[in-house]
């Protein structure tokens, strides 16, 4: 249902999911990637950057929209779609159509709308929902995952995007929903640091408790990351050996 691969450097993470990347943009098709904010990602763009694999990636292949986003303006430094173009988008032969950012400083049910129309219109659908390509996520210390936050997730929610709230910050954002993150092909977790041992130690402590892909189903009470991964394709998680430092080991 799941596959773990920790690497003794974040460096390796990031280089192996770059190869990911290349080789999803190599299919001669569009790839439509749910790219994540986060720090393992700056490292993972920064690292295209400066690398010759950027000129073995075939950019026009490539679709990028975010999994989820804060509603601030491109300029600012919390914004994901920002962070991206400013550290690797903006540099890379990549058509401007193929860059799918929710807008920040949008009024979010207008953006929750047009989001909404653009994916359909855009993405492949299966189960009457886009199929994202890729979705790549990260984990929070709380173990939120894209925005969705612990004890405040709708699962049954049936729409693609949904509007947030941060629990302690308030700040409005807009996310991919549990059912449409599900509904991608692969998703892939980038885990990395020592502050997240704990919380990765305890997404995987009961893992007799996960549910069986097949019934497409969420367990209730766990943390958001533990209830998201591909319904009908393939999840991975991406350690450092900082962050499974905690986990025990089979
Ligand atoms: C966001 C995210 C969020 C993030 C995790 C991990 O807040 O924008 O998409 O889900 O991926 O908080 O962040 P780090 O990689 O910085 O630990």
């Amino acid at each position: 249902m799941f596959e773990i691969k920790v690497f003794d450097e974040p460096a390796e993470l990031v280089e192996q999911v770059a190869e990911k990347m290349m080789a999803l943009s190599c299919r001669a098709e569009a790839c439509h990637v749910a790219l994540s904010g986060g720090s393992t990602p700056v490292a993972l763009y920064k690292y295209i950057a400066a690398s010759p694999i950027k000129d073995a990636i075939e950019w026009q292949n490539l679709h990028f929209w975010w999994g989820d986003e804060r509603m601030v303006a491109a300029e600012s430094n919390e914004s994901n779609y920002g962070v991206a173009y400013r550290t690797l988008l903006e540099f890379m032969p990549i058509p401007k159509e193929n860059i799918h950012a929710i807008k920040g400083d949008a009024q979010i049910d207008e953006e929750l709308a047009r989001l909404t129309a653009e994916s359909s219109s855009s993405v492949a659908q299966y189960n009457g929902r886009p199929c994202f390509d890729w979705v790549v996520l990260g984990l929070g210390e709380d173990g939120h995952t894209a925005s969705l936050f612990p004890r405040q997730v709708d699962y049954d929610e049936q729409a693609d995007w949904i509007a947030v709230t941060h629990p302690e910050t308030g700040q409005p954002r807009i996310s991919l929903s549990a059912e449409t993150l599900c509904n991608a092909r692969l998703i892939s977790y980038l885990v990395t640091g020592a502050g997240k041992a704990d919380i990765v130690a305890e997404i995987f402590a009961d893992e007799g408790e996960q549910v069986d892909a097949e019934e497409h189903s969420y367990v209730a009470d766990k943390y958001p990351a533990a209830n998201i991964f591909a319904f009908e394709g393939e999840t991975e998680w991406l350690i450092d050996r900082a962050a499974a430092q905690k986990l025990t080991q089979d």
